[in-house]
This record gives structure tokens, C-alpha cells and sequence, in this order.
């Protein structure tokens, strides 16, 4: 317990140190770093956006000449830069017309509301997941990226056997900023092929 806290009270820290609204931009850090997901003057989706630090890690990256949309449920909090746009929906209410072209890179951080019963949250998370690759199927370029958050149960190994179907190069991928009694991971995927 008492190592999960210093975990936890570390990233916090450190996330209002550099101005983020969430610890949880250390995670897409991460996992940006070590697969390079995200380059200058790509067009981002970041599902499940707020509070909106993966939108302001995504805007710095992407530079002026990118975009990132957010699609979140909930607002996202007061974030004044070019770049990004945002959308306050449910993803499954997400349409075409809700955003034109294509994207480089789709990034799905979305959580359910949790309840302590691993099957019932999971299940939730995989349906999450399962609708964000929908929605990748729909905007994400040839040979684009995509992030997705899951939590672990009975299907999620299901879900990334499917996705690799889609991919070039799938990994499952935990991070040093997850809760130790998280049951989330992330799955990496390369090189869209439709
Ligand atoms: C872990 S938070 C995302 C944190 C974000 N990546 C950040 O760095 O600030 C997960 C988000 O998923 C959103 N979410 C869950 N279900 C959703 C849905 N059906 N449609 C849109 N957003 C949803 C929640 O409202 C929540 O803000």
C-alpha cells in the first residue's frame, strides 16, 4: 500500500509540476517513446480525452502544423492551445460528420465507471474497445497508429488476437505509471492495413 501511494503521489506530482491535468500523460509518454506512435504534423483522434493530458502531450508533439481531436463524455478542462478541437459525445453516438478526413494516429484511453467486480468492469472496458476499433476501422489512415486501453479479463486476449488482424505489429504493453492493482493495459498496434 504504502509503495502504491509514493507510486501514485509521484506522478501526481510531478503531472502538476509540468502543467497536466492528469498523471496519466506519463503513460502515453511512455508508450510514445518507446514505440513512436506520434510525429510532427500527424492528425490525431484521442478517444476518452478528460481531463486532457494526453491532448496537451499530443498538441506539443504534433506542432502547429497537427491536429488533435478529443471525444470524451465529460469536459475537458480549460486547455488553450491551436491545435486542439473537442468533442463532448459519447463515442457511441460518435457519426462521420462529426470529423472530416482521416488520421494518422487514433488513441482510445477510454474507462468505464468501475464498480470492484472484474468482470462486469472489463466487460464494460471491451466494449469500449471494441467501439474504438470500430472507429479506427472507419478514420485511421493505411499504415496509421492506435493505442487502446484495456482492461484484463476473460475476452481481452480475444480483442488483441482481432486486432492483430488489422496491424503490421501488435503488442500488449503495461506502464510504469499504472496502478500496481490496475487491471489495465495498453494494446500498441503499427501499420494499419485495413
Ligand atoms: C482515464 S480517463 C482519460 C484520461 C485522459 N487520457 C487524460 O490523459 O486526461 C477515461 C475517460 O474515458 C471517458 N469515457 C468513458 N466512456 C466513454 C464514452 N462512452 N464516450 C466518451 N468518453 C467516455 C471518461 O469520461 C473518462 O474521461
Amino acid at each position: 500500500m504504502y509503495r502504491r501511494d509514493k507510486k501514485e503521489d509521484f506522478y501526481t506530482k510531478l503531472s502538476k509540476k509540468e502543467g497536466y491535468p492528469a498523471r496519466s500523460v506519463y503513460k502515453l509518454q511512455e508508450i510514445d517513446e518507446k514505440y513512436k506512435i506520434i510525429k510532427k504534423g500527424d492528425k490525431v483522434l484521442d478517444l476518452g480525452s478528460a481531463p486532457g493530458s494526453w491532448l496537451i502531450y499530443v498538441s506539443k508533439k504534433i506542432g502547429d502544423k497537427g491536429k488533435v481531436i478529443g471525444v470524451d463524455l465529460k469536459d475537458i478542462e480549460n486547455i488553450n492551445r491551436k491545435n486542439i478541437s473537442f468533442i463532448k459525445k459519447n463515442i457511441f453516438e460518435l457519426n462521420s460528420s462529426d470529423f472530416k478526413g482521416k488520421f494518422q494516429v487514433v488513441l482510445s484511453d477510454l474507462a468505464p465507471k468501475t464498480c470492484g467486480l472484474k468482470f462486469i468492469d472489463s466487460g464494460k472496458s471491451l466494449e469500449l474497445s471494441e467501439k474504438a476499433l470500430e472507429i479506427v476501422r472507419l478514420c485511421l489512415i493505411l499504415k496509421g497508429n492506435f493505442v487502446c486501453k484495456i482492461f484484463e479479463g476473460e475476452s481481452s486476449q480475444d480483442f488483441f488476437e482481432k486486432i492483430k488482424k488489422y496491424f503490421d505489429f501488435v503488442k500488449r504493453f503495461r506502464t510504469k505509471a499504472s496502478n500496481k492493482e490496475s487491471k489495465e493495459f495498453y494494446i500498441i498496434a503499427r501499420g494499419f492495413k485495413y
